[in-house]
Formats: C-alpha cells, sequence, structure tokens
C-alpha cells in the first residue's frame, strides 16, 4: 500500500524541538512518506535544533529577515510554501502550536486543500491579545485544521467548548518525548556552563521573550532580577538571550553589567535542558519551559499575566507571577528563603505528557486514514 505522505511545516526554535521527536518517529514506520519543510522563521535558533536531532529539512524557505513584522512572515510563508505544496500534494500537513509559520502554514495548506493536522491543539488563554499574536493563531489555526492533537484532557475540552468534536486525539505533548533525547547524563560542552559550580551557586535559570511583555513589562521585569540579584549574592541568574533585537538590547540594557547574572547567546535544546535539570529554579515568559521545568522537578515563576498551561500550576509546581514588579520581586524572594514553599513546588510532576506522544499522533493519522481500526488510547496523566 501507498504510504501517507505527510508535511511537516515549521519554522522556530520550540516548534523545532516539539516537531524533531514526530519527524524521527514518522520516519521510522514504513507507512508513511515523512517530509520536512522549514520556513526559518528563526534561521540560527532552528538551526541549531535541527542539527541537536540530525535533521536535514526537504525543503527551507529561508525566510527569516532582522526585525521581521508579523504581516512579513505570514506573507513570505504563503508566498514561498505553495509552491512547494502544489509540487508534493502531501496527504497531510501537520503544523504546530501557536506562531505565525503555523498559522500561516495551515492557512496555505487550506488553500490548496490539502488537510491540516494541528498538533499542540487547544491551548486557550481566552485573551485575543495575550500571547499576542499567539491566541488568535492558535484558534485560527483550530479552524482551519481537520485533526487536532490535544496534549492534556484540557486541552481537548477546550477545543469541544467550541464545537471541535471530530477528529480530537488526547495525545500527551510531544516536548516529553524530545526530552528522552536531551537531557542525558547532564554534561556540558558550552564554555560558560562548564565552569559554572553549581554547588556554591543557587542557579535561576530564566527567559523572556515574549511580544506582549515588549515595552514597560520587560523592563519592569529586568528591574526586578537585577534587585534579586543584588539582594541574593549567593544565587547567580543564567539568561539564554534570545536574538530578537528587541529582547537582546534591553537585557543588555539593563542586566549587562551586574556580576552575578550572566547573559549567554541561546543554548542548544540538549545543553539548555541540563541547564534546567541543575538549576534551583526557573523564571520565565516563555511557553515550553513551563511544561520542561516541571518534568524536571522545578519550580517556574511564570513572568507573564496568563498561562494557556494551567496544569502544573494546579499540580502546584508553577506560579503565575505576573509582571508587576513587587509582585514579582516577593514570589521570587519567598521562593529563595522559605523551605517549605521551595520543597512544596520542587517535585517532579508530568502533567503534559509521557513520552508517546509521537506514537499516538502517528497511530491517530493511520486510525483516520483507515490505515488502521484502532484509535490509540487517550494519555492520562
Ligand atoms: C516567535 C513566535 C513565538 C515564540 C518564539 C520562540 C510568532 C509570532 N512568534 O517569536 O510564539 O514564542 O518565536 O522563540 O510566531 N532572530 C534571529 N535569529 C534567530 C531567531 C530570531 O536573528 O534564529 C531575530 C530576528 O531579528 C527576528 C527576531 O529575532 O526578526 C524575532 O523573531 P520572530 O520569529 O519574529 O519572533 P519571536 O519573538 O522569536
Ligand atoms: N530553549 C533552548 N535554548 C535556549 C532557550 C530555550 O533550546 O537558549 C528551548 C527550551 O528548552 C524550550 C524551547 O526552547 O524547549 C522554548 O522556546 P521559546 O522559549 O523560545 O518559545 P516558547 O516556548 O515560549 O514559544
Amino acid at each position: 500500500m501507498k504510504p501517507i505522505k505527510v508535511m511537516l511545516v515549521f519554522g522556530t526554535r520550540p516548534e523545532a524541538i516539539k516537531m524533531a521527536p514526530l519527524v524521527l518517529e514518522l520516519k521510522s514506520r514504513p507507512e508513511f512518506e515523512c517530509i520536512v519543510c522549514v520556513t526559518a522563521q528563526h534561521r540560527e535558533m532552528l538551526d541549531g535544533v535541527l542539527s541537536c536531532f540530525s535533521i536535514v529539512p526537504d525543503y527551507d524557505l529561508d525566510i527569516m529577515q532582522s526585525g521581521q513584522t508579523l504581516s512579513d512572515i505570514t506573507s513570505r510563508v504563503l508566498d514561498a510554501l505553495g509552491g512547494v505544496l502544489r509540487k508534493e500534494v502531501p496527504d497531510l500537513v501537520l503544523v504546530h502550536g501557536d506562531t505565525t509559520t503555523a498559522f500561516a502554514g495551515a492557512l496555505c495548506a487550506f488553500y490548496e486543500r490539502i488537510p491540516v493536522g494541528h498538533v499542540e491543539a487547544g491551548l486557550r488563554t481566552f485573551d485575543r491579545y495575550s500571547p499576542f499574536p499567539e491566541e488568535m493563531n492558535r484558534c485560527m489555526i483550530g479552524r482551519l485544521a481537520e485533526y487536532h492533537f490535544a496534549p492534556t484532557a484540557q486541552n481537548a475540552q477546550n477545543l469541544k467548548n467550541e464545537n471541535t468534536t471530530d477528529n480530537v486525539f488526547i495525545t500527551g505533548n510531544t516536548v516529553i518525548d524530545a526530552m528522552k533525547y536531551t537531557v542525558g547524563d547532564g554534561t556540558f560542552s558550552n564554555p560558560v556552563l562548564k565552569n559554572i559550580d553549581f554547588d556554591s551557586h543557587r542557579v535561576i535559570t530564566m527567559t523572556c521573550h515574549r511580544r506582549e511583555n515588549y515595552g514597560e513589562p520587560m523592563e519592569g521585569i529586568f528591574r526586578t532580577v537585577k534587585r534579586l540579584a543584588e539582594t541574593f549574592n549567593d544565587v547567580l541568574f543564567v539568561y539564554p538571550v534570545h536574538l530578537s533585537p528587541y529582547v537582546s538590547e534591553t537585557a543588555q540594557k539593563h542586566l549587562g553589567s551586574v556580576s552575578n547574572i550572566c547573559l549567554i547567546e541561546p543554548l542548544d535544546a540538549m545543553e539548555m535542558h541540563r541547564l534546567m535539570s541543575k538549576s534551583f529554579f526557573v523564571m520565565t515568559d516563555s511557553g515550553g519551559l513551563q511544561e520542561e521545568a516541571p518534568a524536571l522537578g522545578k519550580p517556574v515563576l511564570v513572568l507573564r499575566r496568563e498561562t494557556e498551561r494551567p496544569e502544573a500550576v494546579q499540580a502546584g509546581t508553577v506560579q503565575l507571577a505576573g509582571v508587576d514588579e513587587d509582585q514579582v520581586y516577593k514570589l521570587a524572594y519567598k521562593l529563595l528563603t522559605d523551605n517549605s514553599m521551595y520543597d512544596r513546588m520542587a517535585k517532579a510532576v508530568n502533567p503534559y505528557g509521557d513520552g508517546r506522544a509521537c506514537s499516538r499522533i502517528s497511530e491517530a493519522i493511520l486510525f483516520s486514514f483507515g490505515v488502521s481500526n484502532r484509535r490509540p488510547e487517550d494519555f492520562h496523566p
């Protein structure tokens, strides 16, 4: 029988990390022909992930421009992807999550009347401007897609509440599958990380990059981090700074000259996961880190007003710190000084997956395309 031709379209670092194990799974199964098309919405940060997982794309649209706007990304993906889709005519296009690559990829596939499968479907904050533009990207992809791979039961319920009930599969998040490849023995090759004495410092891994935090929220977060670093001499902040010019300039301005704040280049996925696994806790506005750190037993303070990932908040390992300077300072201060709060939060929980999401997604595709009559069992934490 002819294999099902599946094209995965992705372009940013987080999509690549979460799609990589799915590429490897689909390529290992004879029922699929797997084609990888990267938009390269991110260039260096994407390439780092591809090389970590030894993935060589079949198509590279190479669309990134410095300081690109959302319209730039959308129009450049639409322009470049249509021809690839018309040439390959895949049976299914898979996109991931909430980026503009994912939205434009799904829209372009729809224009070519090719069915779309949405990996990491159903996450919602219910605030169209936060995260911006990701919340609306996710909603629009949900309307365009015919197959929905929801990480958790709550995500599937969100889709149901919007009357999306057909072809919804609860799979777990593929990020937990990815971590099977990355955490390893915890050794570093990065020269800065290699020289950190994790026994004499409490290392806080931090990241901050979201568009809705640009401006005063991000400036306030950085002022707070500086204040914390000055209060706690034994704490070392390690911040791999996103390559966005706005973010790197703002980080440099506020944090560049503080001795116990280490601003470094973005890390590859292996080093990043290892850094988190050796850290005391994590402060971040990232989506992915909110899923990874709980799996590693690390408390997380989320530097955002809301989250589309409430499961780890409910489990007690993640707290929404917001972006108010005093509130973030107080919460971080408490976590650094209150052992019982720390112990309550530092427990490994895994509401997001069991490492078998990619296998469930593959089986769900076989089931949906009538190749198998066995629907994969839902993921339960
Ligand atoms: C994008 C996603 C966001 C995701 C984030 C992950 C959208 C709208 N946003 O936001 O959901 O959380 O990626 O990191 O899709 N740059 C480089 N090299 C790189 C990557 C970025 O130089 O490898 C610089 C470029 O100047 C680029 C800028 O960063 O213009 C911003 O990148 P962009 O993808 O537009 O936005 P992100 O904030 O990264
Ligand atoms: N990450 C990485 N190197 C870094 C910072 C983050 O590999 O220097 C990984 C992180 O472990 C997670 C993903 O990138 O898997 C999250 O990406 P990001 O925070 O850029 O985007 P978001 O998840 O917020 O969309």
